[in-house]
């Protein structure tokens, strides 16, 4: 033998040295759910020790991360079932929850970078990402409440808005309507290749947003394409994309490590709240090492090519590396 592949793994000093990836807080992006009312700290049934945060410990929450060295957060609002109507206007309330969650992080974090989910589901009675007309999701008339939406939540502060709709043309409409409304810094992280996924169900809960009828089949990708990956996420930095995402990450990383090779601009992959549910599942049963299937699950995440990852993992795996 003139070469032993052993020799660079015999000592943890030797293995630390040679390591190829790397996980670090900045790369995190943290999903937060907030909702209404006083001192809240809601556990969500399918996502265990994950909570949903009325704005007081929306703020507490925002200053642990960045004690820990988070830069980001993603924000998502429950929205109670009586705001809920056809027209989603409460995604286009001035002080809907939304604006002020913005507001409360940027107050007591202003160097947090804060940015917002951009869809209808939370706001639509059929718990669609657009408009629904006749069982059928609406793509231009929801356009317009994407974009308008996206530039309330610059006006109250967002630095990144997140469009995670799958709706055909919304980069370049929300860019436009940004530009236009003088948001010339506001950035767009786009859920470019966002497939139709079971692993969203959990989400779901903690949103209260499952789809009234139907799947979401028509707008999001089906799981067994991977060429039109490349094209949606092309689409989506012609359009304007500061950051692109995959999504879920796990089941997903050939399309991370082809959307990394294919594009100029930061990449971004979210392991989503099923992916979140199958390891505290298993690790609650004794069935899984829970801080190895952490770290192991965002090492292969960053390994295959996400520059970023948007996890519910970030504060559990900062506080106990
Ligand atoms: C909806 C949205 C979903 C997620 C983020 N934004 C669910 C869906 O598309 O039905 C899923 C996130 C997760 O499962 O963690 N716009």
């Amino acid at each position: 033998m003139n070469r032993r592949n052993r020799t660079l793994r015999q000592s943890p000093a030797l293995r630390e040295m040679v390591a190829e990836t790397q996980l670090s807080a900045s790369d995190f992006i943290v999903p937060l759910f907030v909702t209404e009312g006083k001192n809240i700290h809601e556990e969500i049934s399918s996502m265990p020790d994950y909570h949903r945060l009325s704005l007081d410990n929306l703020k507490k929450e925002a200053n642990e991360l960045w004690s820990l060295g988070v830069k980001s957060v993603l924000l998502f609002v429950k929205v109670p079932d009586n705001l809920k109507d056809d027209a989603c206007s409460e995604a286009l309330n001035k002080d809907g929850l939304m604006m002020r969650s913005i507001k409360a992080i940027k107050e007591t974090q202003p160097d947090m970078c804060v940015m917002t989910d951009v869809a209808l589901d939370p706001f639509s009675p059929y718990g669609h990402d657009g408009l629904v007309k006749n069982f059928e999701i609406l793509n231009d008339e929801t356009l317009k409440v994407l974009s308008a939406m996206s530039v309330l939540h610059a006006e109250a502060g967002a630095d990144f808005v997140a469009p995670s709709d799958m709706m055909d043309g919304r980069i370049g409409t929300i860019r436009e309507a940004l530009e236009q409304n003088g948001f010339t810094k506001t950035g767009i992280l786009a859920y470019s290749a966002k497939y139709a996924s079971c692993f969203y169900g959990p989400f779901r809960d903690a949103l209260d947003s499952a789809p009234g009828f139907g799947d979401k089949k028509t707008y999001q990708m089906d799981p067994r394409n991977r060429t039109e990956a490349i094209k949606e996420t092309l689409d989506d930095v012609n359009e304007g994309a500061d950051i692109v995402m995959v999504k879920p990450a796990g089941a997903y990383l050939d399309i991370i490590r082809e959307v990394k090779n294919a594009v100029h601009v930061p990449v971004a992959a979210y392991q989503v709240s099923g992916e979140y549910a199958m390891i505290k599942a298993a690790s609650q049963r004794g069935w899984l090492n829970e801080k190895a299937a952490i770290a192991e699950s965002l090492t292969s995440i960053k390994r295959a090519g996400a520059d970023l990852i948007a996890t519910y993992f970030a504060k559990q795996y900062l506080k106990n590396r």
